[in-house]
C-alpha cells in the first residue's frame, strides 16, 4: 500500500511501526490465552498434545514481540487485561463445545492473523527487513496451526459456520481496537 506522509492524519513511519508491534504483541498474547483456556478444558490426550504444541509456538511468538516492544520503547495495548480474560474465555468456551470446536476456533483465528500479517508485510518498508523476517516466520507458524486444525476435523465441529463467523469477527475487532489504543 502506498504511504503518503503528507496526508493529514496519516501515520508517520515510526508511529506505523509502533502500531504494528503493539497489535502483533496483542495478537500473540491473545493466542497464548486462547490455548491456555483450551488446555484447561480439553480432556483427551491427542487434542491436548496438538494444542500444547501450538501453545508453545504462540509463547515463542509472544516472547519475540515482548522483546520488540522493549527494544522499540512501545507500550502494550491498553486492552491487554481485556485480552487476558477474553482470550482465555474464548479458549474455554470453544474447548467446552468439544475438540473439533476448539480446532474450529484455531481455523478462524489463524485465517485472520495470516491475512493481518500479509497486509503488514506489504506495508512495512524494506528498511525493516529484520522485522519482516520475524513476521513471516510467525505467519508460517500460524498457517501451520490452521492446517493442523483443518486436518483434525475443525470443519466437522457442531455449528462450524457460526463458530467461524463469531471468532472471525471477534479477532478482527481485537486487531482493530489494538491498533488504536
Ligand atoms: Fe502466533
Ligand atoms: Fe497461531
Amino acid at each position: 500500500m502506498k504511504h503518503n506522509p503528507f496526508l493529514p492524519g496519516d501515520l508517520q513511519p515510526i508511529q506505523h511501526l509502533q502500531q504494528a508491534l503493539r497489535v502483533n504483541h496483542a495478537g500473540e498474547y491473545g493466542a497464548v490465552r486462547i490455548y491456555q483456556g483450551q488446555m484447561a478444558v480439553l480432556k483427551d490426550q491427542s487434542s491436548q498434545a496438538l494444542v500444547a504444541e501450538m501453545l508453545q509456538q504462540e509463547q515463542r511468538h509472544l516472547d519475540i514481540f515482548n522483546n520488540q516492544l522493549k527494544e522499540n520503547h512501545v507500550r502494550p495495548t491498553f486492552f491487554q487485561p481485556l485480552w487476558h480474560i477474553a482470550g482465555y474465555g474464548l479458549g474455554v468456551i470453544t474447548a467446552a463445545l468439544g475438540p473439533k470446536a476448539a480446532m474450529a476456533c484455531t481455523v478462524a483465528v489463524e485465517e485472520v492473523i495470516d491475512q493481518h500479517y500479509q497486509e503488514q508485510l506489504a506495508e512495512l518498508s524494506e528498511e525493516r527487513q529484520d522485522l519482516k523476517n520475524i513476521i513471516e516466520e510467525c505467519r508460517q507458524d500460524e498457517c501451520h496451526h490452521r492446517d493442523i486444525a483443518l486436518e483434525n476435523k475443525a470443519q466437522q465441529a457442531p455449528a462450524y459456520p457460526m463458530i467461524k463467523f463469531v471468532v472471525t469477527r471477534a479477532t478482527k475487532f481485537a486487531i482493530w481496537i489494538s491498533k488504536r489504543i
